[in-house]
């Protein structure tokens, strides 16, 4: 039976935690979040869970074999760290932070004393993006669009630079992410953000709503981004459009759109991402066989440096050279 630990009582602990429920040998021991009253009520949803306003606490109580991380970017560092010291393996939520100071230490940390992680880059485990990947292999790319248009999430800590990194740091990073693991590492980018209306709605909004990112690749392919936040909830647009030599092919939010010389073909995703993301790190955690695992700490940095450079772009005016 595999004894896990859930760090943060949000909507995103849920997703995992109820995927977690659901499996035979797992078992939730111990759920913490930074008000001990919300974590026990959180914790009374599972049967062997207990609440707990201190990760310490938690850590010492339960014997635990892995941690979910489910926190907002502004809160990471001393958790993982913990972790690393006590050789828990642990799933951290996308991003790994607002910037990369404590992904720095973290890396630093996980290089002296190697552990199990994986981050919650679920598109990676879609399966349209074997597909994706298998029709890349057999064209040549040209160049890339996408786009994450959409409203502002209501939590309280999204629309604070400090607290979230912004929306290609919080949200987009999806996408960058799916581009490192289809077309290949970024060398340099480009961006220029801007604000358009959210401030004038809301009074507390620091991150820019508007972007536009120009990514370069090693092997030559270049790629766009851009994402907006000041949509009406209920409208959006999430996806990747790669133009090849072969044709376009259109990734949605669960569908892949083919099209060769005119003939159209989708694949629509028939599993969850999220359910395969699990298994793949529980498997790891069980047997130690971690080639599951489409995203380790190791690799999501380097999305992190894209999407911090990025920001760094567009506060200079100028193109940022990555590593
Ligand atoms: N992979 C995905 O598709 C996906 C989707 C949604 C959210 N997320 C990510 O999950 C993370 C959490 O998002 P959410 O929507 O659940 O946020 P949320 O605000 O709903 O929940 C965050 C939780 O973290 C807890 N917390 C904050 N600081 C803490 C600390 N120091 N110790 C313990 N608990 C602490 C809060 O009490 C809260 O319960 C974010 O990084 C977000 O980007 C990923």
């Amino acid at each position: 039976m595999l004894k896990i630990g859930i760090i943060g009582t949000g909507w995103f602990s849920g997703v995992h935690a109820n995927i977690l429920n659901k499996m035979e040998d797992v078992c939730i021991m111990g759920i913490c979040g930074s008000s001990k009253v919300k974590a026990e009520k959180y914790a009374s949803n599972y049967p062997n869970a207990t609440g707990y306003g201190e990760v310490n606490e938690m850590l010492d109580r339960e014997n635990l074999d892995a941690v979910y991380i489910c926190i907002p970017p502004f809160a990471h560092g001393e958790i993982e760290l913990e972790l690393i010291n006590r050789g828990i393996p642990f799933l951290v939520e996308k991003p790994l932070s607002v910037d990369l100071d404590i992904p720095d230490e973290i890396l630093k940390k996980l290089k002296d004393q190697p552990l199990i992680t994986s981050v919650g880059y679920h598109f990676r485990y879609r399966e349209s993006i074997d597909i994706l990947k298998n029709e890349l292999n057999q064209s040549t790319i040209g160049m890339i669009t996408g786009s994450w248009m959409g409203s502002m999430p209501g939590v309280y800590w999204w629309r604070n630079q400090q607290t979230s990194g912004g929306q290609f740091i919080e949200q987009t990073t999806h996408l960058v992410d799916l581009l490192r693991h289809t077309v290949g590492e970024v060398k340099e980018v480009y961006a220029a953000y801007g604000s358009r209306s959210l401030p004038s709605r809301y009074e507390d909004v620091t991150v820019s709503d508007i972007g536009t990112v120009t990514l370069k690749f090693t092997n030559g392919v270049i790629a766009n981004l851009s994402n907006t936040c000041i949509l009406p909830e209920g409208d959006s647009k999430v996806g990747l459009d790669y133009y090849t030599d072969k044709g376009i092919l259109q990734l949605g939010f669960d569908t892949l759109k083919i099209s060769k010389k005119g003939e159209i073909a989708i694949k629509e995703d028939t599993t969850d991402p999220y359910v395969k993301e699990n298994e793949a790190f529980l498997h790891a955690v069980r047997t130690g066989d971690t080639s599951k695992i489409l995203s380790t700490y190791e690799d999501a940095y380097k999305t992190q440096e894209i999407t911090v450079a990025a920001l760094r772009s567009a506060k200079e005016g100028l193109p940022v050279k990555i590593g």
